[in-house]
């Protein structure tokens, strides 16, 4: 990659190095897209939605759940953390002056601090869990919704209580955020593996496929999709072909018209059959493994590279990603 400063030079100069055709335009960042309830693209191909799980958990029943909810369904897990921990005595709720209790019977304004660590909001679908406090949703959940904006996108709030059920919390929460799609929620308190797989199924949640398929002079290699809102934001606008362009006989890559979610970091190590991001629109594809200084948001890997570096020949070849 020595050739990436000169490369984006070059690219800037001659404003299109590459052309990208056939599957939805990346004009749109994916974060701005909302996807149908069914999240068929118009085409008719199923894409498997992707799924956030969130949750907020004092004692840890809560996140247990959340825990199996995300490893049936593949979704990505993500822990809401108060940016200052509730400190042990607020597990006595008959004492008025702990701060969850201040909290909760204070205004309903009240937004604790979080520690705002998640990776953008470029998801379809939030499990968005947490424990009643009493009779409703702690207020950092509340501060989570502040924080990232899930307008349009479908939210599904689940609890652990020791008895109350869900439909305060939720129709709190609903009016609160009229802009998110609210579907209807449970109390998940003991629900074995299986339970919660068909309560997920019925949500219409399958474990989602990191499969995909990169296609170049008529051969097919199989790929996986890195598990990160790159990934995903790729994975919307597939398939996809890139008129790729040759770099210093160890990648090809091509510029998007649009940006993706990024997270550079130095990999130390490019392998061959890497698929990266660089910078926040240029996609690589690498067919060589050498070490590298520069640093790239992994979008996925082919995982056999025989015939790979054949395939994609010594020019600026057609590749296809597909699912
Ligand atoms: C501050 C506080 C308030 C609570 N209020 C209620 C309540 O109103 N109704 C209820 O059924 N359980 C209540 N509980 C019990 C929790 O909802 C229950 O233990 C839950 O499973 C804890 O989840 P967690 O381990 O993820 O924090 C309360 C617990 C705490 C600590």
């Amino acid at each position: 990659m020595r050739c990436h400063l000169l490369l984006a030079l070059a690219f800037a100069l001659l404003h299109i190095s590459c052309v990208q055709s056939v599957g939805p335009s990346p004009d749109i960042a994916p974060e701005d897209k909302t996807d149908t309830p069914e999240n068929t693209d118009p085409s008719g191909n199923d894409k498997p939605s992707s799924v956030l799980v969130a949750c907020f958990s004092f004692t840890g029943n809560t996140w247990s759940v959340a825990q199996t909810l995300a490893s049936i369904s593949g979704a990505t897990l993500y822990r809401i953390t108060p940016a200052v921990a509730y400190g042990s005595d607020n597990s006595n709720y008959y004492d008025s002056s702990t701060r969850a209790y201040q909290e909760q019977y204070g205004p309903a304004s009240a937004r604790p601090e979080i520690q705002a660590t998640l990776d953008g909001t470029g998801y379809d679908t939030v499990l968005l869990g947490f424990p009643i406090w009493y009779g409703k949703a702690p207020r950092v959940v509340f501060t989570f919704l502040d924080t990232y904006d899930f307008s349009g996108k479908t939210v599904i709030p689940f609890i652990t209580s020791g008895s109350t059920g869900i439909s305060s919390a939720a129709s709190e929460l609903k009016s609160a955020y009229p802009a998110i799609d609210w579907k209807t929620g449970d109390r998940l308190n003991g629900r074995s593996a299986s339970a919660l797989q068909e309560w997920l199924e019925g949500l219409g949640i399958s474990k989602q496929s990191t499969d995909m398929t990169v296609t170049v002079a008529g051969k097919s290699f199989s790929a996986t999709l890195a598990d990160n809102s790159t990934a995903r934001a790729f994975a919307d606008l597939l398939p996809m072909t890139l008129d790729m362009e040759e770099l210093n006989g160890n990648e090809k890559y091509c510029y998007l018209s649009g940006s993706l979610p990024s997270a550079p970091s130095n990999p130390g190590r490019i392998e061959a059959g890497d698929i990266m991001l660089f910078g926040s629109s240029c996609v690589v594809l690498f067919y060589e493994s050498f070490n590298t200084s520069y640093s790239y948001t992994r979008i996925g890997k082919i995982t056999d590279t025989s015939g790979l570096k054949a395939a994609l020949g010594s020019g600026n070849p057609a590749v296809t990603f597909s699912r």
